[in-house]
């Protein structure tokens, strides 16, 4: 029987005993350590990378099948930003007693990231928080790759990746609490719709292909399931759905960031892999969801990479030249989603990029710019400094253009249907990790939102979160959720003859 041994850092972290026929990535992930597989392991993104000796070649992990004993040295730990402790407002409760007091959770799942607030049902206080990568990340960065995922396999292995995951999230937060889980009563669990149907033991398969239908809507109770190790006869809940692809996350999104109180005209939107656009508008609600791709994650693009250590996360052309940061002040490794979309703008700002989005050569760009465009392979490629390996290359551009232009689009299709213009707009709410980390100039610079919105737009951060701990610790926050998708209409953009001309026109820079 063959032997893995896994390294990080020089360190002997873990050894086993491998499946025959199995990858890397399969071995790696089913032995709970987790590697980044933007392209769910279908050989596409070359972001899985381990090595084999210290010194070896990288190999992609998910191409990479065990054949005997095998040494797998891992890239350095992955550090994402985790929505941790934000509760906002200035009336928040004292933090939960730990012993004797009846507990919940709130749990934000999303795509990427998940994270556990344990808190007391007594006084709403958070005792502790939890959160980690999303387990299922290996199986894609994105909620397509996880529902073809679930299509061939069955959604068995990412329901018990999430289950797991969350009953250690829960032991973690009890840990540091001094509380036993089995005084948790009520979980409350906003995420998209597929996040939701894989907690909950659902398949997602349907909503992969026309007519997109889940299995459940949710937000309702349903009882606790027994491997999570909370009180027996305890409940969880998942907030409403709107549909396929605007899930609880928004309806608890919505929620948290105060949409209830104001009148309107407000946008909502919470841009990951896909864009969830949602409007006010008086009492009502109208909202669609745009396949914007995973280009503003960074996964799919030549250098991009997750929010990481050594992410460029700042672009700035300053005196003439370019300057930026990175995470942690690493050296540069690739770019984030923030990273590239300063470094768009600077492009289109620079006259480097036209506005049909064509990446202009060396010499056919003219000033200091210029300096900054080689060709390499025969393309045409910005390159942030003559000694640095990060480059945007002219597909990028274009990935990036038709994730901007299904964005703007979807926010004109709900203007339209609305039947207000941009100046009509009297508050823009960004929410999300990336909507809160992108630079606002930048994103309006290449016409992700209307210029107009700039003076009234919100960032709420993961708001997700936040409308889940409502929902835990009160009944009219539930009933809210509940009657808020009740006033909510939905615009399937796929068959909106507005937004497929919006989407050609929005195309331009
Ligand atoms: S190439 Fe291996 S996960 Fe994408």
């Amino acid at each position: 029987m063959p032997q893995v041994k896994v390294y990080r850092s020089g360190m002997l972290i873990a050894r086993s005993d491998p499946a025959p026929g199995d990858t890397v990535l399969k071995h790696l992930s089913d032995s709970g350590i987790f590697l980044d597989a933007p392209c769910g392991g279908r050989g596409r993104c070359g972001k899985c990378l381990v090595r084999l000796s210290p010194d070896g070649v990288e190999v992609r992990a998910c191409q990479t099948v065990i054949t005997g004993d095998t040494d797998i040295y891992l890239p350095g730990e992955m550090e994402m930003e985790i929505a941790g402790d934000t509760k906002s407002g200035t009336d928040t409760p004292p933090p939960a007693a730990a012993g004797g007091e009846p507990l919940g959770v709130a749990v934000d799942i999303g795509t990427t990231t998940v994270v556990a607030h344990l808190t007391s049902l007594r006084t709403g206080g958070r005792a502790a928080t939890a959160g980690g990568v999303n387990a299922q990340r290996p199986y894609g960065a994105d909620v397509i790759s996880r529902i073809q995922y679930c299509a061939s396999n069955g959604h068995g292995q990412l329901t018990a990746l999430i289950r797991g995951q969350l009953r250690g999230l829960i032991a973690e937060a009890c840990a540091d609490a001094g509380a036993d889980p089995r005084a948790i009563e009520y979980i409350a669990i906003a995420g998209n719709t597929i996040m939701e149907h894989l907690a909950a033991d659902l398949s997602p398969a349907g909503m992969g292909v026309a007519p997109f239908r889940p299995l459940s809507l949710f937000g309702d109770d349903t009882p606790v399931w027994e491997e999570l190790g909370a009180a027996p006869g305890a409940a969880v809940y998942f907030a409403p759905a709107i549909s396929s692809y605007v899930g609880g996350d928004i309806t608890a999104g919505m929620l948290a960031a105060g949409l209830e109180d104001t009148e309107g005209p407000c946008v909502y939107i919470d841009i990951g892999t896909n864009g969830e656009i949602a409007m006010k508008l008086g009492d009502r609600y109208l909202c669609c969801a745009t396949a914007a791709g995973p280009a503003f994650e960074g996964a799919e693009i030549a250098m991009g990479m997750a929010a990481v250590q050594g992410a460029v996360n700042h672009v700035v052309w300053e005196d003439g030249a370019v300057k930026f940061t990175t995470i942690g002040g690493a050296p540069a490794e690739g770019f984030c989603g923030s990273g590239l979309l300063d470094a768009l703008a600077l492009l289109i700002r620079q006259g480097a990029v036209d506005e049909t989005g064509r990446l202009l050569s060396r010499e056919e760009a003219s000033g200091a710019i210029s300096e900054y465009l080689e060709s390499k392979d025969g393309k045409n490629i910005f390159r942030l400094a003559r000694d640095c390996k990060v480059y945007m290359d002219y597909a990028d551009v274009r990935k990036l253009q038709l994730a901007k232009s299904a964005i703007a689009a979807g926010i004109q299709t709900l203007l339209a249907h609305a039947g207000i213009g941009e100046d009509g707009v009297r508050s823009f709410v960004l929410a999300g990790g990336f909507g809160s980390f992108m630079d606002k100039d930048s994103a309006a610079a290449i016409g992700l939102f209307p210029k107009v919105f700039l003076p009234v737009t919100r960032t709420v951060g993961n708001t997700a979160g936040e409308g889940a701990a409502l929902a835990l610790c009160s009944a009219g926050a539930r009933a809210a959720l509940s009657a808020m998708r009740e006033r909510c209409g939905y615009i399937e953009l796929s068959t909106s003859p507005v937004f497929n001309e919006q989407f050609v026109e929005q195309m331009m820079f």
